[in-house]
């Protein structure tokens, strides 16, 4: 489906795989299981798209024929940083993808009442600027989180960085694209709007609590 947002910065994956497993990620019956196994698969999914144009490099390979020319991620690293704590459901399905990436820890809750997040924890490698970043949380809801995430980021020097989520509202998407100029976000689905309670509709409920079987 068509969005108001530009393609070059915001993108919607919507494969068949994607929104197969979306459709029972977002069922209320879904067991803490299941749900951990399906954002775990949506993490590879996704972030197979946003390492799409990973720099290659020529390598000599030896077959069992002859010589051949291949291709490889040229020295360019990558590191992972999970907005905790739904974010560490993503992780995994990422280093699959990029086994040797880092990992950097933002630790941020949102406040239940004001929205706002709160950053409790932090800790990231030692060479991020020089790093493509993915961040990762399954929810995008007001923004908060994320911006204030991008924000840390950009403070660390980082300059490549790549936004994964699974939902998004339609505010959220708005609230970081204008917040970084540059920020490239992924999701798997961009949901109609949020609630007085700053969730998303139709979303998936409290993705923290679905992946960790919290209340
Ligand atoms: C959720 C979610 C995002 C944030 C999204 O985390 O995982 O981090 O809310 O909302 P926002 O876009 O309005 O900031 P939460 O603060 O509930 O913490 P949790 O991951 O520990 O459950
Ligand atoms: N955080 C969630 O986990 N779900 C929402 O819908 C909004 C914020």
């Amino acid at each position: 489906m068509a969005n108001e947002f530009d393609p070059k910065r915001f993108t919607v994956i919507d494969h068949p795989l994607v929104q197969h497993k979306l459709s029972f990620l977002r069922d209320k019956d879904t067991s803490t299981k299941q749900f951990r196994e399906l954002v775990n698969e949506l993490a590879i999914l996704e972030g197979y798209e946003a390492t799409r144009d990973l720099p290659l490099e020529d390598v000599e390979v030896e077959t069992p024929l002859e010589k051949a020319v291949c291709r490889r991620l040229s020295g360019k690293k990558v590191a992972v940083i999970p907005i905790l704590r739904a974010g560490m459901g993503m992780v995994d399905g990422i280093l699959e993808l990029v086994p040797s990436a880092r990992v950097g820890h933002v630790g941020m809750y949102r406040d239940p009442v004001t929205h706002e997040p709160h950053q409790y924890y932090c800790k990231l490698p030692s060479d991020v600027e020089s790093r493509t970043c993915l961040v990762v949380d399954p929810m995008l809801a007001t923004g908060g989180s994320l911006t204030a995430a991008i924000q840390f980021l950009r403070e660390a020097g980082v300059r490549d960085i790549r936004a994964l989520t699974i939902v998004s509202s339609p505010e959220g998407v708005r609230a970081v694209l204008d917040f970084d100029p540059e920020v490239r976000l992924y999701t798997c689905a961009l949901d109609r709007q949020l609630n007085e309670r700053a969730y998303i509709l139709p979303g998936l409920g409290d993705a923290g609590d679905r992946i960790y079987g919290t209340k």
